[in-house]
């Protein structure tokens, strides 16, 4: 069966963000000249995906309002006759069919997850996590939707990170099953504590998931931090099926961290059509001033 659904989860409370974060959700912030979650609403409307679940919480109603027509916006843009602009928020808020669920407590990634399984119902489905963007060539989901048509089985998006950072992430242990980048999952675990894993491939936010997940994460108990995780529900799944870690080619940024937030903004002026020489030119004279 076809990948048709994605699971956005921006629930979170983006401590990691603040003060920036006190009154805007982070998937709001902006990159260049859109906020953080276009970029990924864009990569999975790019890879074919034809709905959108974002599982929100209080106080994340301007991502909604961000993907949905503003009658008022329109009617004064049109008046001013500033077409072009009109006809970008129009394509911002026809991109793609986007439905909302909340989830009422902070219980972790697995639960929110698993708060959209009556939307996702009996059907493999893909998890964007709106912190991670990644740069690419091909669209990163699109590149995992092509694997889950050769495996038909549920994969992770991996990425090899220095030993010393393993501790911030899921870490997937495999074996080497003979395709390029891919992984035949053997286990896995929620940000281990230093020094307890050999494996240096970090789980980076994008999955495809088979809909037994929904069964795992019922019987998930919290985990890392106390919470349900994602990682320790998919560590149950691969004991029952098949599954796969596929180590996709492109740049992955952090947007949720202050650091990767600003990686981001370079990587994507630098590439911007009207900006990226201006900004180029710039860069190089402030490096000239360090
Ligand atoms: C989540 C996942 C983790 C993964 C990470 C990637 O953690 O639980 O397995 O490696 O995203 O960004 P978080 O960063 O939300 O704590």
């Amino acid at each position: 069966m076809d990948v048709r659904k994605a699971v956005i989860p921006v629930a979170g409370l983006g401590t990691r963000f603040l003060p920036a974060t006190k009154a805007i959700p982070k998937e709001m912030l902006t990159i260049v000249d859109r906020p953080t979650i276009q970029y990924i609403v864009e990569e999975v409307v790019a890879s074919g995906i034809e709905q959108i679940i974002f599982v929100t919480s209080e106080g994340k109603s301007a991502i909604e309002n961000h993907f949905d027509y503003n009658y008022e916006l329109d009617h004064v843009l049109k008046e001013k006759n500033k077409i072009l602009l009109g006809k970008e928020l129009d394509m911002i808020s026809n991109l793609i069919d986007i439905v909302s669920v909340r989830q009422k407590k902070p219980l972790g990634l697995g639960h929110a997850i698993w708060t959209a399984r009556h939307i996702v119902g009996q059907e493999p489905f893909m998890v964007c996590l709106g912190d991670d963007l990644v740069y690419s060539d091909v669209p990163c989901a699109w590149q995992m939707l092509e694997l889950y048509r050769e495996v038909g089985e549920s994969i992770v998006a991996v990425q090899r990170v220095p030993p010393d950072q393993t501790y911030q992430y899921g870490i997937v242990e495999g074996i080497d099953n003979g395709r390029e980048r891919t992984h035949q999952v053997k286990r896995m675990v929620e940000k281990p504590a230093p020094g307890t894993t050999d494996s240096d491939l970090a789980i980076i936010g994008r999955y495809i998931l088979m809909p037994e997940i929904f069964d795992m994460l019922s019987s998930t108990t919290p985990g890392h931090g106390g919470e349900i995780q994602l990682t320790d529900a998919l560590l149950a799944l691969s004991k029952k099926r098949k599954m796969y870690a596929y180590e996709f080619e492109g740049t992955r940024f952090d947007a949720g961290d202050k650091f990767g937030y600003l990686q981001a903004i370079i990587a994507y002026a630098l590439r911007h059509d009207e900006l990226g020489e201006l900004f180029k030119v710039h860069l190089k004279d402030v490096a000239a001033t360090l």
